[in-house]
């Protein structure tokens, strides 16, 4: 077992009716906020105006950053900035999915400085030595942004998207109803699933002996498998959904790092240049990936493949059925497993490989080269 320290500063309020604690919890952080939502589905169904009321309680006035894109962009981060600063915000409040939350954490960090936000990602600035508050109404359970440090924001120009990572980059509270989830489309009900199995997946391909860790992790993708399916098929189910989302999260907050070296992390390297070149969502390119790094590295990982075979299917299942089992689920619930079913041809195979070669995603414990991102290529066609 590795060493490790366990600090996670977010507060949680979990459950129906969360929201109503939010006047309560920002009080002591100031009295003017930034609201910052993407392209407008909080406002259809009502999230936006059950956050203004709790604001307008307690006396805290705000303004609106809108229009923050799914596979964010730091241009949007640069401009809300600006507001915020105009403004003179005390505190962020983040009101949708992850690429909200990324968004409203690259803007806390962008606050107190002169540069782009970029800079960060980049690692062309220093770390940030202050923060805004963020607070997150999280409307969709994929990321687990609204419980960790993390933050990934793309550059379209430069055909690049990076994650960075600050311990003040914690939101202070992070509200989570699961009805808030209700009106996700199935796609992205499904794209959030993915993304909650690859966040076990890239921590339990951590080689590190840390055996409580791997039979979470294990458990973990199993529940989503199960609970996944059920969503599926009723998606006003608060059991699935509230599952669903207490999974994403315990997915990416620390909890599977426990005793690792902090995941391996090589297929979302991969994932992140499909999402830059195709804008693609990023559940949907993991699910695309992870199969085929699978039978890529199948050699190396098939004992760890067998266990959690045996952990999420039956006590005689193989390593080559858990792969199987893993498309058939995607599959059932309309997340692809192949570039194709995306709509990305071979004719884009060469722009692929051309992109890995420039972002160079590595992988911490399965090195990728050259020769792994073309085989990786043609798995995943
Ligand atoms: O923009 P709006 O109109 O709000 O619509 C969004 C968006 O179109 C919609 N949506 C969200 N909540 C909804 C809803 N529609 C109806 N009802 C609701 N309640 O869903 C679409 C996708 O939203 P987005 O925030 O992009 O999805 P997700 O939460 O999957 O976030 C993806 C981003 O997070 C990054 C990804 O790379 C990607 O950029 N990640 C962040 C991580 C982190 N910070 O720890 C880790 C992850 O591995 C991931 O890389
Ligand atoms: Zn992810």
């Amino acid at each position: 077992m590795e060493n490790f320290i366990a600090y996670n500063p977010t507060k949680l309020v979990f459950g129906k009716g969360s929201i109503a604690q939010l006047g309560k919890e920002l009080q002591p952080y100031g009295k003017k906020a930034l609201v910052v939502i993407g392209k407008g589905s909080v406002k259809q169904n009502g999230i936006l105006e059950a956050v203004y009321q709790q604001l307008t309680a307690a006396g805290v006035s705000y303004t609106l950053y809108e229009g923050i894109k799914s596979n964010p962009i730091y241009q949007d981060a640069d401009a809300a900035v600006a507001q915020a600063k105009i403004f003179q915000a005390d505190m962020l409040i983040a009101v949708g999915g992850g690429s909200v939350i990324d968004s409203a954490k690259a803007i806390a960090a962008g606050y107190y400085v002169e540069h782009s936000v970029w800079d960060f990602y980049l690692r062309k600035a220093p770390a940030p030595t202050k923060a805004l508050p963020i607070f997150a109404v999280l409307t969709l359970a994929a990321t687990g942004t609204e419980m960790n440090m993390f933050t990934v924001l793309q550059s379209d120009d430069e055909k690049a998207k990076h994650g960075y990572g600050s311990p003040l980059l914690y939101p202070k509270v992070s509200f989570l109803d699961p009805e808030y989830t209700y009106s996700v489309p199935q796609n992205y009900t499904a794209y959030g699933v993915a993304d909650l199995i690859a966040h076990s997946l890239e921590q339990f391909f951590d080689t590190s002996h840390s055996p409580l860790s791997d039979a979470y992790a294990a458990e973990i993708i199993r529940l989503a498998m199960h609970y996944g399916l059920e969503v599926h098929q009723n998606p006003q189910s608060y059991e699935a959904r509230a599952n669903i989302m207490w999974l994403a999260t315990s997915a990416l907050n620390g909890s599977l790092a426990a005793g690792k070296l902090g995941g391996d992390f090589g297929v979302h390297g991969i994932e992140h240049c499909l999402s830059v070149l195709f804008d693609i969502a990023h559940g949907a390119g993991l699910s695309i990936v992870y199969p085929a790094w699978m039978r890529h590295f199948y050699s190396q990982i098939e004992g760890k493949l067998t266990f959690l075979a045996q952990r999420t299917l039956h006590e005689k299942a193989t390593a080559n059925d858990f792969i199987v089992a893993l498309e058939n689920f995607f599959t059932t619930i309309n997340t692809p497993i192949r570039l194709a079913k995306a709509g990305i041809g071979k004719d884009k195979h060469a722009l692929i490989l051309e992109n890995l070669k420039q972002n160079n995603p590595k992988g911490r414990f399965f090195k990728l080269t050259a020769t792994d991102y073309s085989s990786i290529l043609e798995l995943m066609a």
